[in-house]
């Protein structure tokens, strides 16, 4: 049997990247789909070098109906990944018409595409945003939804629009992988996560003040009601992420049942114990300053891990220790992004 051959789209970002090498080491064909709006064509070079093969790649945009056309028509496709998405939360309450142009739109014109070459295995790429203020933890996947920014109401859309095409056409299977807080980087330090202008996100905020970039972190609350007073989060190394995405697709080729799973640890950490670590793995300082809660934040957010383990036999492996190291490789090495 020839290997299945997977569509990725937003392969060159930070998680579309990962995955992408997963899935070449598990013996997937794998055909990458970006525009490089917010990533680097340099991540081709990288997965070269650490795939020893060439990646097949397309530079379009996922709303591109042509290109993706082109795609479609040009091998057949057995299962598509998609990550191209804007991801945001605060840029998206700024930009709302833009998140779900782009969101939205480009799900519509991928399930669209898909449809039309009747690929029906598709592995959506969602958030545990899509739970809101959780009522309960940790979380498990049959809590209410709800979305509280337009970036989350784009991933919960999302899920929406591919659970009434699930139920008009039960041939569609799906995987919908709600990701916790995707942290870490490739071993070899060639991949990581390269956020562009400021960080919105702990990890690479703490990265750059260890490398010297900025003087401090701001910690934005610590009168939360969680054990340190500071805001907590199941932090997931972006390996095992990548590892779900592999194990999802041979569930969905193998079972062709439609899934909706958590990819989280099952652990919560809060910020001041992820700065801890990232220090002791580091050796290097990260200076806090307290600062008022960012608004939106939820006190505390943590998987419940058990379905993913149940039906994909999935499980994380990385401790926050490696999750820290591997980051701080990642920023040793490319103090200023795949752009330096
Ligand atoms: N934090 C700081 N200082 C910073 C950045 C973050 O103290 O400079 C704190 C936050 O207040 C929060 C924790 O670190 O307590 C994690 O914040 P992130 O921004 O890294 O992650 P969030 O949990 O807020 O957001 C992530 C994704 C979103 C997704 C959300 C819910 O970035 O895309 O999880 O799933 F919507």
């Amino acid at each position: 049997m020839t290997a299945p051959r997977v569509l990725l789209t937003g392969a060159a970002g930070y998680i579309g990247s990962h995955t992408w090498l997963a899935l070449l080491e598990a013996g997937f064909r794998v055909i990458g789909l970006d525009d490089f709006s917010n990533s680097s064509p340099e991540v081709l070079n990288r997965l070269q070098t650490l795939s020893g093969t060439a990646p097949e790649f397309v530079r379009a945009d996922v709303r591109d109906a042509m290109a993706l056309n082109a795609v479609f028509s040009a091998e057949p496709i057995d299962a598509v990944v998609h990550f191209a998405a804007f991801k945001a939360v605060g840029e998206s309450t700024a930009k709302p018409l833009a998140y779900y142009a782009n969101n939205i739109g480009g799900l519509l014109a991928l399930t669209e595409a898909m449809q039309r070459h009747a690929c029906k295995t598709l592995v959506f790429s969602s958030s545990a945003t899509v739970y809101g203020n959780p009522e309960q933890l940790p979380i498990r996947e049959d809590a209410p939804l709800s979305a509280t920014n337009p970036y989350g109401s784009t991933k919960l859309m999302g899920e929406d629009i591919l659970r009434d095409l699930q139920r008009a056409d039960p041939q569609w299977a799906m995987a919908l992988l709600r990701y916790f807080n995707p942290v870490g980087a490739h071993q070899s330090g060639l991949i990581g996560e390269d956020p562009r202008g400021i960080p919105n996100n702990l990890l690479p905020f703490v990265t750059q003040v260890a490398v010297g970039r900025r003087p401090h972190l701001q910690v934005f609350g610590n009168d939360y009601n969680t054990p340190d007073g500071t805001g907590v989060r199941d932090y997931i190394h972006v390996l095992d992420l990548a590892a779900g995405h592999a194990a999802a697709l041979y569930y969905l080729l193998d079972q062709r049942r439609p899934i909706t799973a958590n990819l989280g640890t099952g652990s919560g950490h809060s910020v001041l114990e992820v700065v801890r670590a990232f220090e002791l793995a580091s050796g290097r300082p990260v200076p806090v300053q307290f600062a008022p809660r960012r608004p939106g934040d939820i006190a505390a957010s943590y998987a419940d891990a058990t379905l993913a383990h149940q039906l994909l036999g999935w499980r994380t492996t990385h401790d926050l220790a490696a999750m820290c190291a591997d980051s701080w490789r990642w920023q040793r090495q490319n103090p200023n992004g795949l752009a330096g």
